[in-house]
């Protein structure tokens, strides 16, 4: 059980941010399948305070990252990434107040700082990994945002940046002294990337350096390694990424395991319904043709092991239109195309 704020978290189950993957269709379903807590798409801080200092009548698509919606049943956090602490703090402001011009569904749970992102075009201006560098920066923009942020704080961090530079305890411990409420642990370097295999103590390293929760993060895609990552580290909660695109139900399968359950498996048809209600709430939410666009990637994982995957992703991916999607999926899975789910 982890508290962040004024909510509590079960069994610690995190959906961990994702550029390009974790929006409201994605944290909707991962919620109904058991996921606890979810971070959003990483945002600039700095794009979103330009943002809203431009004229009101300008688009705001960085703030449109950061709203929340009504039907979101669990806590959700905004992620801001960037490296000066002015700007980290306005940004946690215009968050936390829920005062951006363009939209009134600010409702976040809490605000997490990207310290992990190995992108070179973050890295090289200072941002994302690149902070891990120097720890004293760390402590200035928790210290920073904090302040500012009526909402809990919280960091995500890597193991370090390369294999000569693992310090993901000394980071923690200066995020924590900066008013850090939680910690989120990616037991790879940066210099690592997201090739296959993490540095299996380093999370138990962290758990043990500093008194807020620590989620362990990294290669985790069965009830069986959480439990690993649980037992090895003494982590207080697990997050979770790429083993939830296509499979969201590996949150509740992990919750059953926590609590000596069996493991529920879904069936053709749950697995065809949620694929197809999270196009749905995608269309809904942007519009048909980017709705259609942006699902594909997760939509391409729900197809993953099954016969004809390969030519079925490739359909996914040149698909026009949400009809087109859901007879792929349909007939993957052997289910009538006029079976209405
Ligand atoms: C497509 C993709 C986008 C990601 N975007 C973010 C992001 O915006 N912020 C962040 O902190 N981490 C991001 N990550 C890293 C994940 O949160 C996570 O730390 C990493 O994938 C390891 O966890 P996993 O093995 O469960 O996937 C991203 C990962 C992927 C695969």
């Amino acid at each position: 059980m982890i508290s962040i704020g004024k909510f509590t978290l079960p069994h610690g189950l995190m959906l961990a941010p994702m550029a390009g993957v974790t929006d409201r269709s994605m944290r909707r379903v991962c919620a109904e399948c058991g996921a606890e807590y979810a971070v959003t798409e990483m945002v600039s801080a700095k794009a979103l305070v330009y943002e809203q200092a431009s004229h009101a009548s300008a688009p705001a698509k960085t703030a449109e990252l950061c709203v929340i919606s009504d039907s979101e049943s669990i806590p959700v956090a905004v992620q801001i990434f960037g490296s000066e602490p002015e700007f980290m703090a306005e940004a946690a402001r215009l968050i936390s107040t829920g005062t951006y011009r363009a939209f009134s569904g600010f409702k976040a749970a809490a605000v997490d700082i990207n310290m992990g992102c190995p992108v070179k075009k973050v890295v090289g201006n200072g941002e994302g990994s690149a902070l891990m560098k120097n720890p004293d920066k760390i402590y200035d923009i928790v210290s920073a945002v904090s302040r500012s942020s009526v909402l809990p704080v919280t960091v995500k961090i890597r193991a370090g940046w390369d294999s000569e530079s693992i310090n993901a305890p000394e980071c923690a411990r200066a995020a924590e002294s900066g008013g850090a409420k939680a910690v989120c642990v990616h037991a790879r370097t940066r210099e690592m990337f997201y090739t296959p295999g993490i540095i299996p103590d380093i999370i138990g390293k962290v758990k043990a350096s500093v008194g807020i929760p620590v989620f362990g993060n990294g290669d985790v895609t069965s009830p069986e390694d959480a439990m690993k990552m649980i037992r090895e580290s003494g982590c207080d909660g697990i997050a979770i990424a790429r083993g939830a695109i296509g499979n969201p139900w590996l949150f509740a399968q992990i919750a059953a395991a926590l609590d000596g359950k069996s493991v529920p498996q879904p069936s053709s048809e749950e697995i065809v319904g949620k694929a197809i209600e999270q196009l749905r709430l995608s269309v809904a939410d942007k519009g048909e043709k980017r709705g259609v666009a942006e699902v594909k990637y997760t939509f391409s994982h729900y197809v993953k092991g099954m016969r004809g995957a390969t030519d079925a992703r490739n359909a996914i991916m040149t698909a026009a239109s949400s009809a087109e999607l859901e007879k792929v999926i349909k007939t993957v899975y052997g289910i009538d195309e006029n079976h209405l789910l």
